[in-house]
């Protein structure tokens, strides 16, 4: 058994080879039909001609129809007009599942489309985003892996919330209730205190009411949490991180960025380090640019859309008032209305695809801002004993995987950056 982008790259022209996919397209023509093949390397135009093939299996080959899966042998011959260049003059041709219609194509309306998600995903685009998904994931965790990081996990279901009780999840526990992650922020924190530098990948869960093209109420979440770090040391983790991506993606994705329409000089020029703005002059940058947006205002996704419209590389914005951020992070003892944080927003309209910064590490300080935030010490009891035993200096983040991928691929919606989104109208496939 052959792949298809092994036989379109190395000498195989004169050989014959037996490939295993699906009908991408056919056509036929009285003596001869033609059927490109795909898997998931490629495509590739094979070629029956009566004349060289049993009758059966000439008559299988004419009248296939899209998406049949298939097993065809034959001879790979050189031809220009083909896709790639070449294409595969039949001897066998063998039929797994011959379909009757594929219900599948482009013109369909969008929530069709989202209907029947397990099908669409085997189109080229989809399938280059799912390609291009996994260079993320996995060049992430190589990042982290190659900085001394160690790999954990925590629980999906919790009992506290960590962003807010707005965009809670409840979910029945043996009479009692249970909440659905926002975040393992907390429980990374538990575990630097045995290794000091640590990340997970799991999804996070917001019970979000607003329709948007850059929120899902399950999400990929890739976060990190590292002993002795300050913000400014965080940041420097996640520019590298960032830029460490997009150069896996530019190397290995080359072709599915291009089959996306993505500009590839564009991406090439996302490297570290990205600067950094303070949340006060980006106010300032939104009220020139014509937004009615204060100090104090939390930018909503329309407001970021604007402002990184202007921005040619990632921007870290820093200095937040914490009156707009969860009760852990810490506040700046240059200006305690402020907290040492940070978002980084990508750049193209895209907006904020990191959250992070420092935390809180001084007992008090944590109990005071647990009141202030209307929250009871009593239900964070165990976050709050790592701030009463050894506590140290530490700084994490937390990056939305599926809007990295989203604005990687230059996508128009969250929706396409995952294979079965949920939001709050869509529970299916
Ligand atoms: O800014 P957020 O809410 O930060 C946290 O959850 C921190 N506890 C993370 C940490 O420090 N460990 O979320 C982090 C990121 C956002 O920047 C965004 O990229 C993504 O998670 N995100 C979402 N992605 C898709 N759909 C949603 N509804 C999202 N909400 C947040």
């Amino acid at each position: 058994m052959n792949s298809i982008s092994e036989i379109l790259k190395s000498e195989f022209i004169g050989k014959d080879v037996t490939i295993r996919g699906w009908v991408y397209r056919s056509r036929s023509m009285g003596k001869k039909a033609f059927v490109v093949i795909r898997d998931s390397t490629g495509i590739i135009q094979a070629v029956a001609e009566r004349s060289n093939m049993p009758e059966e299996e000439f008559t299988l080959a004419e009248g296939i129809t899209a998406e049949s899966s298939v097993e065809v042998t034959g001879t790979v011959a050189e031809d220009k007009r083909a896709p790639g260049e070449r294409e595969l003059r039949l001897k066998s041709f063998k039929v797994f599942c011959r379909n009757e219609s594929f219900p599948v194509t482009k013109d369909k309306g969008e929530e069709f489309l989202l209907d029947i998600r397990h099908l669409w995903l085997r189109s080229r685009e989809f399938t280059s985003i799912l390609k291009i998904r996994s260079t993320v994931f996995r060049s992430f965790a190589d990042y982290f892996y190659g900085q001394n990081y160690y790999q954990v996990q925590a629980p999906m279901m919790v009992s506290t919330a960590t962003e807010g009780g707005s965009t809670l999840f409840k979910v029945p526990f043996f009479g009692e209730e249970v909440n659905l992650t926002q975040s393992s922020q907390f429980y990374l924190e538990t575990m630097i205190f045995s290794l000091e530098k640590v990340f997970t990948i799991a999804p996070s869960f917001r019970a979000e009411k607003s329709r948007t093209r850059r929120h899902l109420t399950e999400y990929w979440h890739a976060e990190g949490e590292a002993a002795w770090f300050g913000n400014e040391e965080m940041m420097q983790e996640e520019e590298k991180m960032i830029s460490h991506i997009i150069k896996e993606v530019i190397k290995d994705n080359s072709e599915d960025l291009e089959r996306l329409g993505r500009d590839l000089n564009k991406l090439k020029t996302y490297t570290f380090p990205f600067p950094r703005m303070k949340y006060s002059d980006v106010i300032k940058l939104g009220r020139s640019l014509g937004l009615d947006v204060n100090y104090g205002d939390d930018l909503g996704a329309d407001e970021e859309r604007t402002i990184t419209m202007q921005f040619s590389k990632p921007t870290f914005i820093t200095d937040f008032p914490a009156t707009l951020k969860s009760f852990y992070h810490r506040p700046n003892p240059e200006n305690p209305e402020t907290v040492l944080c940070h978002d980084l927003l990508a750049p193209e309209g895209y907006g904020e695809i990191i959250g992070g910064g420092e935390r809180i590490w001084e007992l008090d300080v944590l109990q005071r801002r647990l009141r202030e935030s209307g929250l009871r010490e009593d239900d964070y009891y165990w976050y709050v004993d790592l701030r009463r035993y050894g506590s140290i200096p530490h700084s994490g983040f937390g990056l939305g995987l599926d809007r990295l991928v989203m604005w990687i691929c230059g996508l128009e919606s969250i929706r396409d950056a995952i294979p079965f989104p949920r939001t709050i109208r869509r529970m299916k496939p």
